[in-house]
């Protein structure tokens, strides 16, 4: 179909309040611009449409689709996603892409390998520190494989009554049985964190025991696709129910480089040197970097500037290694002597980096918070 014809059938469908032929239509135009290599309009209309890609199977039901499983409560325990993000908006060392590409094809010719007497994986598990692309990587998969994303909301599922967790992963896992969708289970560890949280091991016990079998009786028709960044914890029982473990890790200053590239690509931007903005962003994550692509952005539009220099870039970087730092702070736990420690020793060392960026005493007391006097000790130790 012609681009005008799908602005037309959009248009239609807005005026007749037809969510899913609204989607389905965004989602025509985004293939046809990339489709034509505009692939920087198939960006902006992607990142444009990606409230779009939630919604509730709920309202298609007219369609025949059930409906949504839902807890005691009445809250839904599980959210359709149908995601738009490809392999070209995220950044991966070369052995995690091969991974997610082999399963890609494997999954797309399962019933070849079926015929041949091969199973294929089906059961991943996704591991690794905060902010580094797994739940990014899930909607990549789901989209590329043309698979709904069926996002399990833990917090319908942990907070509903003691004793009803098994009943709701049964229905998630019967809901989703057959179905050519990837079964998300994100922030995988907050089940098992429930150890800590609940005395009565019994129950415990019970949930886990749940879910093995849940996860045992996972049809080999959509994917199970659990991400957790604290995999200590889960339970030897249901590591062994993986078929595969996919390890995340920060990105290199090479893959930093790049994303910083992709977040940026729709920006107008005045020679901007990406592999600086990589060597001053070490230890950050994929979402770190997004995070001062966004501050960046705000930061430009507020200013009226029509085009971005490198200059708002690295002080966006600033503002974000100094909240990290404070979160780091804030999750030192709650001894008060470690906590004071750490904080003079971490802003000692940003108190030293802004030194050598020429920043005067009182400039970098004012970004710190200490008095130029306190600064100076800081350097001078
Ligand atoms: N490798 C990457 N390439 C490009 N963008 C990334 C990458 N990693 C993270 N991002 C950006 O950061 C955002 C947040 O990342 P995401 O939610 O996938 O992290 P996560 O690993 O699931 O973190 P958490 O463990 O805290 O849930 C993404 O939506 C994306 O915009
Ligand atoms: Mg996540």
């Amino acid at each position: 179909m012609v681009r005008s014809e799908l602005v037309v059938r959009l248009i239609e469908s807005h005026v007749k309040k037809d969510d899913d032929s609204f989607k389905t239509t965004v989602f025509e135009l985004i293939n046809e611009e990339k489709s034509k290599g505009n692939d920087l309009v198939a960006g902006q209309l992607k990142r444009a449409s990606r409230g779009l890609a939630v919604y509730h199977l709920s309202s298609l039901k007219p369609r025949g689709l059930e409906e949504l499983p839902t807890a005691e409560s009445g809250l839904p325990l599980l959210e359709t996603r149908r995601p738009v993000e490809t392999f070209d908006d995220i950044v991966l060392p070369i052995e995690l892409q091969n991974s997610f590409c082999s399963l890609i094809k494997e999954t797309k010719n399962r019933g070849t390998l079926h015929l041949w007497g091969i199973s294929t994986p089906s059961k991943i598990l996704l591991c690794g520190p905060p902010g580094t692309g797994k739940t990014f990587s899930a909607h990549v998969l789901a989209s590329e494989l043309g698979y709904d994303l069926l996002y399990i909301r833990l917090d319908s599922l942990i907070s509903s009554y003691l004793g009803q967790t098994g009943n709701n992963l049964r229905k998630i896992f019967d809901f989703a049985r057959g179905k050519r969708a990837i079964l998300f289970l994100d922030e995988f560890d907050a089940i098992a964190k429930m150890r800590d949280d609940m005395n009565e091991l019994g129950e415990i016990k019970r949930i886990v025991n749940s879910l093995v079998q849940n996860i045992d009786m996972f049809s080999s028709e959509g994917l199970l696709l659990a991400a957790t960044n604290h995999p200590q914890l889960l339970d030897t029982a249901i590591w062994r129910r993986f078929d595969e473990v996919f390890w995340f890790d920060l990105p290199s200053r090479k893959e930093r480089m790049r994303i910083f590239q992709i977040h940026a690509r729709a920006m107008p931007l005045n020679n901007v040197d990406f592999d600086n903005l990589a060597v001053r962003t070490k230890d950050f994550s994929g979402s770190d970097i997004e995070k001062v692509v966004r501050l960046t952005a705000r930061k430009a539009v507020t200013e009226d500037a029509t085009v971005i220099s490198e200059d708002v870039f690295l002080s966006c970087i600033e503002t974000i290694k100094y909240k990290k730092i404070k979160q780091k702070i804030a999750m030192a736990g709650r001894n008060g002597f470690a906590q004071k420690k750490l904080k003079s020793e971490e802003l000692k060392k940003k108190a030293i980096e802004l030194r050598k960026e020429g920043l005067s005493l009182e400039e970098i007391g004012e970004r710190i918070d200490k008095s130029p006097t306190t600064v100076h000790r800081y350097i001078k130790d």
